[in-house]
């Protein structure tokens, strides 16, 4: 008989708070239109892109979590040493070791909490807020702080007109704690690794490093291009609306509600159209409110949905103890979905 004593969570996890950080810049499509062939027009309509945000020299992938962060403590109610687990989610980060979580954990006053990094793509918002669920209920920590951050602006191709428009910088961050009730449903998540080279990086660092050109993207100085994220746009678009509806009616189900139930919508913000397709897929009722803030984000992977639902709650469009559907999709191919309850 085992004689390790059972660990004691909270009964259930909720997000107490959420915050949101969008660098200064403002970036239109008249600037990406300065280094490929397209259109204001093209963009709009293939994408719903309007302007993005990139990221400055001081708007740091640990500047930019220390303030979205410092705002979803502040909306949450709870000081930064009741944090047991500082979750970042990014693939944007560019140093291999140490994990970016550890200094976003001192620099917010953490009184030395657990912290790594989570490489997860598009999903990692779902697969952080999983985590963190875990860790409040199963009790390795009271509150545990998800973070999603990316300077995609850094592993953008200017030149590629497939994906120079897409991408987008910021960090969105929320807490999780304790509930009395559920308040964040059950995850339908998963990876489809035969897909992965649908979306990746150009070059792997080893293979940059080595010198090696043959068959690489150049530069006009004949120098290897930088690595860049990489996408055969039309495979992940059909993937997103044939397979990601499917998944976001799992997640409904699981949590045992219809779409009628639903007050707000907030999937990853990929493409508009990808948006709109799951709304129709999913007969989600007038009633719900839709974030549609790629239209000035753009794509910003894992802060995508956080960014996203601090904004409705800003805006007012919707409300604290609103019921929401979130669902991530990205590289690896990987998704996460789930029904939440708005802090
Ligand atoms: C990238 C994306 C917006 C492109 O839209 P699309 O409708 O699939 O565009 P296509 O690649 O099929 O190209 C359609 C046409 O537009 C042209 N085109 C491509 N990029 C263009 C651009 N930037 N400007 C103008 N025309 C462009 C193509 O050459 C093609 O022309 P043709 O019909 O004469 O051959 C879309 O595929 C997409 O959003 N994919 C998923 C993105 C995503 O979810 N990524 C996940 C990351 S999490």
């Amino acid at each position: 008989m085992s004689k390790i004593k059972p660990s004691k969570g909270a009964p259930y996890a909720r997000i107490l708070g959420v915050g949101g950080y969008r660098p200064t810049r403002v970036v239109p499509n008249e600037v990406i239109l300065e280094k490929i062939d397209s259109s204001d027009e093209w963009i709009r309509s293939r994408s719903g892109i309007e302007t993005r945000h990139w990221a400055g020299p001081e708007e740091t992938v640990a500047a930019m979590s220390v303030e979205a962060s410092g705002k979803a403590l502040a909306d949450a109610g709870i000081d930064a040493s009741q944090i047991g687990a500082v979750v970042v989610s990014t693939v944007s980060h560019f140093s291999q070791t140490p994990a970016i979580a550890t200094e976003i954990a001192d620099r917010l006053g953490t009184d030395r909490a657990a912290a790594f990094d989570i490489s997860a793509g598009c999903a990692g918002f779902g697969y952080g807020l999983t985590l963190a669920k875990g860790l409040v209920v199963e009790g390795s920590a009271e509150y545990v702080l998800v973070i999603g951050v990316e300077r995609l602006s850094d592993l953008t191709d200017l030149e590629d007109r497939a994906t120079a428009f897409l991408f987008g910088d910021g960090a969105g961050a929320v807490v999780v704690g304790p509930s009395p009730e559920p308040a964040i449903g059950p995850t339908i998540w998963g990876s489809e690794g035969d897909k992965a080279e649908t979306i990746k990086q150009t070059i792997p660092w080893d293979r940059f490093r080595s010198g090696d050109v043959s068959g690489l993207p150049l530069d006009s100085e004949g120098n290897v291009k930088f690595p860049a994220i990489t996408q055969e746009g039309q495979a992940v678009f059909r993937w997103a609306v044939f397979e990601m509806a499917k998944v976001a009616q799992q997640a409904l189900d699981a949590a045992g509600i219809s779409p009628d139930d639903l007050d707000v919508f907030i999937p990853h913000q990929a493409n508009v159209r990808i948006i709109d397709s799951m709304v129709k897929t999913l007969k989600l009722p007038e009633h719900v409110t839709v974030a549609r803030d790629i239209r000035t984000t753009g794509n910003t992977s894992a802060a995508s949905i956080p960014l996203a639902m601090e904004r409705l709650l800003a805006t007012g469009d919707a409300k604290s103890g609103d019921t929401a559907l979130v669902i991530g999709f990205g590289a690896g191919l990987v998704y996460a979905a789930t029904v939440v309850t708005l802090p």
